[in-house]
């Protein structure tokens, strides 16, 4: 494929903001629009090619903006919608994508289509949701879990039958095989496009259609008591069903008529399921699904070399012919990657990240190096931690407010931030890092220049990928270009470790740029080397 044939989600990289916590303008300790659109600059030398944020719906805020009441506002916690437009033209006006958060698989319960749905059994929006009998005992219709646990289905007295929510009572499932409910999720998605948003992140769209059967789910197994109540059954009547795909195909249907939109499932399955959300032909109109399904394998694999050499090996031969990879690190649902690869392998990650093939997505913070913050039982915010306390269920951590300088409130707010900030947090800082010529940041930004500049980063193929004693490798190339070779050390010791005949173009410590390599070379104990090949 020709260069300029290129779609700009291929390209470049997404930026993750929780908008919560990325810039708060008005002193209420939340962050907002118009904060968000005062850090545009920011964003747009950093040199990410799109930001992604996360719910700003009106919303009683029971999962903090995935419990939408209304899927065309803006919750004035987060400003007006008149902040939105002036923060999509400003980000256009800097050549930065907008795309956004949508939730489609369930509304607020306070939405005005469940408030209807559920003040009757013969009300006409009924049928948006999906209300059941109980079970010949008077208990719930089936054993169908939430995601963060206890029943999925909750009694509701006024109708006396249960309605089934995926995740909290407070977030009723909408009914994906009534045809009214599809069109209007699709009228709200085409009131973003005509506001010129670049795309969505579709909230769990692998569990949009649920069995029509209401077969219970089958036990787990290797289910732990006392983990997740969620894992005690395995979710195959809940979750990828096979009508589900259908669905996705006609939301790309719809996006077509609009140019160059990206459509991004957030989708957690092995990997030769995630494969088969780009469609059965991503090449053709018809046959395209999601562009990007989320691949969060990173995330999920144990932080060696050779497990992930064996993961990009075994996803690069999944992927279907015209289906381009992607690749995540780091989210608002997920322990911070500072904290999960541990002290002194942040830098060695982010050098993965943006070199593998692939659109990388990263999440706020995480270029600073930013860990889990502490939170203690009083500070607990997050509904999946009330629900199901003390067993590691709190994303808290990882949704700490961004720290853009060393004043009491970062920068970040001046009122009282609405969760604490993380430890030690003084030289992490936009305004510390800024300052140091070989600070995390200034490797990110020192990344993300050379993948813009360079085909074989954003463009090229992945070849000769594999590890030893602890040290991943691939090469990138591109048509007739000089290739580059990627050696990563994932260890806390020194290796020395072959490597092709090259020169040094970059590594993580920001030294020894320009050196030859010929065959072999020592890298330090988490230090990452990119090699241009001569
Ligand atoms: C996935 C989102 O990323 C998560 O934050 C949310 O709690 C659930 N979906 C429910 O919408």
């Amino acid at each position: 494929m020709a260069l300029s044939q290129r779609l700009w989600w291929q390209d470049g990289v997404i930026y993750q903001i929780y908008p919560r916590s990325f810039q708060d303008a008005n002193g209420d300790g939340v962050g907002d629009l118009p904060g968000i659109a005062s850090r545009l600059d920011y964003l747009a030398q950093l040199g990410i090619a799109a930001i992604w944020i996360s719910p700003f719906y009106p919303s009683p805020m029971a999962d903090f903006g995935y419990d939408v009441a209304d899927y065309t506002g803006v919750d004035p916690i987060f400003g007006t919608m008149a902040d939105f437009d002036r923060l999509i033209a400003a980000a256009h006006a800097k050549s930065l994508k907008l795309i956004i958060d949508f939730v489609p698989n369930h509304t607020s319960d306070q939405h005005p289509w469940f408030l209807e749905s559920r003040a009757s059994r013969d009300n006409p929006k009924r049928d948006w949701y999906i209300w059941r009998d109980p079970a010949p005992d008077g208990g719930a219709p089936n054993n169908w879990t939430s995601n963060f646990g206890g029943s999925a289905w909750e009694w509701d007295t006024t109708t006396s039958q249960y309605y089934l929510h995926s995740f909290l009572p407070q977030q009723p499932d909408l009914n994906w095989r009534n045809p009214e409910v599809k069109a209007a999720i699709f009228a709200a998605m085409r009131f973003w496009l005509d506001k010129g948003v670049d795309g969505f992140r579709m909230d769990v769209l692998w569990l949009l259609i649920k069995d029509d059967q209401f077969r219970s789910n089958p036990q787990n197994p290797d289910w732990t008591p006392g983990s997740n109540s969620f894992g005690s059954t395995l979710p195959l009547y809940t979750s990828d069903r096979p009508e589900t795909h259908a669905i996705v195909r006609e939301m790309r249907e719809l996006m077509n008529g609009y140019p160059e939109r990206v459509l991004i499932g957030e989708i957690y399955l092995p990997l030769t399921r995630l494969v088969t959300y780009y469609g059965p032909d991503p090449n053709t109109t018809e046959g395209r699904g999601a562009d990007l399904p989320f691949n969060f394998h990173l995330i999920q694999t144990a932080w060696n070399a050779e497990k992930i050499a064996t993961l990009i090996r075994n996803y690069e031969s999944l992927l279907p012919p015209g289906a381009w990879p992607n690749w995540v690190l780091g989210n608002h649902d997920q322990p911070r990657l500072a904290t999960r690869v541990g002290q002194g392998q942040e830098h060695v990650a982010a050098m993965l990240l943006l070199t593998l093939r692939g659109t990388p997505t990263m999440y706020y913070g995480d270029e600073l190096g930013m860990p889990n913050a502490q939170i203690s039982p009083d500070e607990v915010q997050d509904p999946a931690e009330k629900r199901q306390p003390g067993i590691g269920m709190g994303r808290d951590p990882e949704r700490s407010p961004m720290l853009w300088d060393e004043s009491p409130g970062a920068g970040f707010t001046t009122g009282t931030p609405w969760l604490p900030f993380v430890p030690d947090h003084a030289a992490l800082s936009v305004a510390a890092e800024s300052a140091r010529g070989n600070s995390l940041l200034a490797l990110y930004r020192r990344l993300l220049d050379l993948r813009r500049d360079r085909p074989a980063l954003h463009a090229g193929d992945v070849t000769d990928v594999a590890a030893e004693k602890g040290v991943l490798r691939y090469i990138r190339g591109w048509e007739s270009g000089k290739r580059l070779q990627i050696l990563l050390n994932l260890t806390g010791e020194p290796v020395q470790t072959p490597a092709e005949r090259g020169r040094i173009l970059l590594t993580t410590l920001m030294d020894g740029a320009g050196a030859d390599v010929d065959g072999t070379m020592l890298l330090e104990a988490g230090e990452g080397v990119l090699l241009e090949l001569t």
